[in-house]
């Protein structure tokens, strides 16, 4: 079974779909964190990220030297490895934020992450934009999370101190230049996650599934 939870930035995916796998007891996949990776990856070795063709070079030379850059979807939580290093707690940041979306929108980075994903055997849940369109249509069941610019940047102000109206802001133009990846799936199942307890929301989730 493939179970796909798309949504906009902070919208609660990864909670969610780390709260679903685990009451189901499969892994889940954070796409996110792949364009998080190739995004930290660019911006550390200082490679532009208008032109797809010097990132995926790179990205290739790694898999090539035995150090690939490869998502580990460990139930409590996804991790990024470049070789035998744990990258995960770089990617997280205000820089890496501000340039993901740009990257992005490289048509070879998305094929890049798409075949990362495609490399993992079902069952799972997949987090992302796209995964219930473009990377996962023939998944089972599909899930699309909503909430307020307000209450999505005062989640993230909890898990990282910022000020409140600038990160609002930041949510916002993140919104604007993910669009395109962003539309849901015609037959995504759309959840508010602005009211109600994570816990309610993964119920709400998993009463859902097909039996
Ligand atoms: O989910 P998260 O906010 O961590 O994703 C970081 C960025 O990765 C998004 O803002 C978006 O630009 C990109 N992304 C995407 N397609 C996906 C998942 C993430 O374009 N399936």
């Amino acid at each position: 079974m493939i179970v796909t939870i798309d949504g906009v930035a902070a919208s609660g995916k990864s909670s969610v779909a780390s709260g679903v796998a685990r009451a189901l007891n499969i892994p889940y996949l954070s796409s996110g964190l792949l364009y998080r990776a190739a995004t930290w990856a660019a911006l550390s070795q200082r490679l532009p990220l208008t032109d797809a063709a010097p990132l995926l070079s790179l990205l290739n030379r790694w898999e090539a030297d035995g150090t690939p850059l490869t998502l580990r979807p460990l139930p409590q939580g996804n991790e990024i490895w470049v070789g035998e290093q744990n990258v995960t707690d770089l990617l997280h940041t205000t820089e890496v934020d501000a340039h993901v979306s740009a990257a992005a929108q490289l048509p070879e980075l998305r094929a890049w992450v798409d075949a990362q994903l495609h490399r993992i055997s079902p069952p799972f849940v997949a987090e992302g934009r796209d995964m219930g369109t473009a990377v996962f249509p023939q998944a089972q069941a599909k899930f699309y999370l909503e909430a307020s610019a307000r209450v999505r940047a005062q989640r993230r102000v909890q898990e990282r101190p910022q000020d409140l109206e600038s990160v609002e802001a930041a949510l916002r133009l993140r919104d604007e230049r993910d669009a395109r990846q962003s539309a849901p799936a015609p037959d995504a199942v759309h959840i508010d996650t602005g009211s109600g307890t994570l816990e309610q929301i993964i119920a709400q989730v998993l009463s859902h599934l097909p039996a």
